[in-house]
């Protein structure tokens, strides 16, 4: 989606957009839109559009009117992201290719109309490339949005909301690839095109290096497939010289078959989203590094894929990790924290992090708890809790705190090892968190998201169509603006 900034409405302009508050019709328009608006009972409620054909200068003129709601409400930012995101969802394939969208009167200063096209954008994101018999009316027509009237500060404004766009539309390229073209070697690779030239610094480990520094636990998820592991570590330096970083730490098994306690047939197909953690962390740092954000930040992410085969890890089997701890493997499916235990344990020795959060595709627990509403959050401390919480409530990526005990922690303890990495029935997410704690060290504030309810959607949202949804990027960013830049 091409966006452009202009003084004069386009002369060839057939579609035109206005955003309307609750209740208040953009003033100066046709009796006929707003007589007709009235009748067809349009109150300006977010999302909701209404849409006529009028005459101007001899052209018949498509109009849309887009509800923003109240211009009090405190999720305002996100009402106006309705708003585009419903254009979007409404014009993408109509055949119209030019989106007029006129702010003129409006009222919308600059970051309410960044707001407006950042849902445009979200929201007209599609993967087709595997598309090859896709008809003329399923195409996207829609690529170009022209702004007209905007505020003072409107295209700066963008800029930085097209960042974020940026960050979410990688997040859901990975996730939305299939696992025979995403696998640790070309998830890095895709990384390394999208961040060339843009002053972030990439650090990689093959599986010798890993084996080198004792990653037992993640290379035995990894030993049962032909796709080589990887650790890949995104530094961006934008703070003070004697900041220490924050460390955003993904999940990225690339394709989770369970190993040799193989998952059931049905639905394993998901699991090809099984990196939606390393996902996000990604794509936020993409935003993070376009953006120039004022922040000392490293994400790092473990990359597997998880397979059966002759020399896979067995149940039972006991492996070392880098942090010197050993674990009982009980259940080959419960992988994410075998790689995320040495992820853990070399983004703290290796970048000194001042705090770090995880994000993962950890449990169907977790699903079974918050469907895909809330991501989980579990924390060692309080503040960093609480920021995050708030993160997810200013950007939408909604987070509900769990919590952390010594009686979960128990349930993890192992007759043969230092640990075994699943626990009981029950608390399935919690003692997955609990396994995680094992890897921090000196207290460092830490926070686990597990978002595996989170990453894919079935049903299209407010900003996002079915498919990968891009959770994650905006909470980072948030949090990141919030905490580290306020
Ligand atoms: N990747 C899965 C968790 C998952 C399941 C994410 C469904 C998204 C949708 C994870 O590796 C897993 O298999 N977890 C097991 C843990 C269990 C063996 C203790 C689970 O949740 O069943
Ligand atoms: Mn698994
Ligand atoms: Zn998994």
């Amino acid at each position: 989606m091409q966006v452009n900034f202009s003084a004069t409405r386009p002369s060839d302009a057939r579609l035109v957009a206005y955003v309307a508050n609750k209740g208040k019709m953009p003033e100066e328009l046709e009796k006929s839109l707003t007589e007709g608006a009235n009748a067809a009972r349009f109150k300006g409620t977010p999302a909701q559009i209404f849409e006529s054909f009028v005459e101007r200068g001899g052209h018949v003129i498509r109009v849309a009117i887009a509800g923003a709601g109240e211009p009090a409400a405190d999720n305002r930012s996100l009402n106006l992201e309705k708003a585009g995101a419903a254009l979007a969802a409404k014009y993408l394939t109509s055949g119209e290719t030019h989106l007029v969208l006129d702010l003129t009167a409006s009222g919308l200063d600059a970051g309410a109309a960044a707001s407006v096209l950042l849902g445009l954008r979200l929201r007209s994101w599609r993967h087709d490339a595997y598309r090859t018999k896709l008809k003329e009316e399923q195409k996207i027509s829609l690529t170009k949005v022209s702004v007209i009237g905007a505020a003072e500060g409107a295209e700066t404004a963008w800029a930085d909301a097209a960042a974020i766009a940026e960050g979410a539309e990688f997040t859901r390229d990975l996730v939305a690839e299939p696992a025979n073209t995403l696998f640790p070697v070309s998830f890095v690779e895709r990384c390394q095109e999208k961040f060339a030239g843009t002053g972030a610094e990439l650090i990689i480990l093959d599986d010798a290096q890993m084996e080198q520094l004792g990653m037992g636990s993640l290379l035995c998820v990894g030993l049962g497939s032909e796709q080589p592991s990887r650790m890949l570590a995104i530094r961006w330096n934008g703070g003070a010289d004697d900041d220490a970083p924050t460390a955003f730490v993904g999940k990225g098994v690339t394709f989770d078959t369970g190993g040799i306690s193989l998952k059931p047939g049905p639905g394993m197909g998901d699991m090809k989203w099984d990196m939606g953690g390393s996902g996000a962390v990604v794509g936020a740092m993409l935003t993070l590094v376009k953006r120039k954000a004022k922040a000392n930040i490293v994400g790092v992410v473990g990359l597997v894929e998880n397979m059966p085969d002759g020399r896979a890890t067995r149940p039972g089997d006991v492996v070392t990790s880098m942090s010197g701890q050993t674990i009982e493997v009980l259940n080959t499916d419960a992988e994410g924290r075998l790689v995320l235990a040495d992820a853990l344990h070399w983004t703290q020795v290796e970048f000194k992090p001042k705090q770090i959060i995880d994000f993962a595709t950890l449990t169907g627990a977790m699903i079974i708890s918050l469907g895909s509403e809330h991501g989980g959050v579990f924390a060692n401390d309080d503040t960093l809790a609480d920021s995050l919480l708030a993160a997810g409530k200013s950007s939408g990526d909604k987070l509900w705190r769990f919590p952390l005990s010594p009686a979960y922690d128990k349930l993890i303890n192992s007759p043969i090892a230092d640990m075994q990495n699943i626990g009981p029935r029950g608390a399935g997410s919690i003692t997955a968190a609990q396994f995680l704690k094992r890897f921090i060290m000196d207290d460092t504030p830490w926070a686990h998201c597990d978002i595996a309810g989170m990453v894919w959607a079935d049903k299209a949202g407010a900003t996002w169509d079915k498919g990968a949804t891009g959770y994650g990027v905006r909470l980072i960013d948030n949090f990141v603006r919030e905490t580290l830049e306020a």
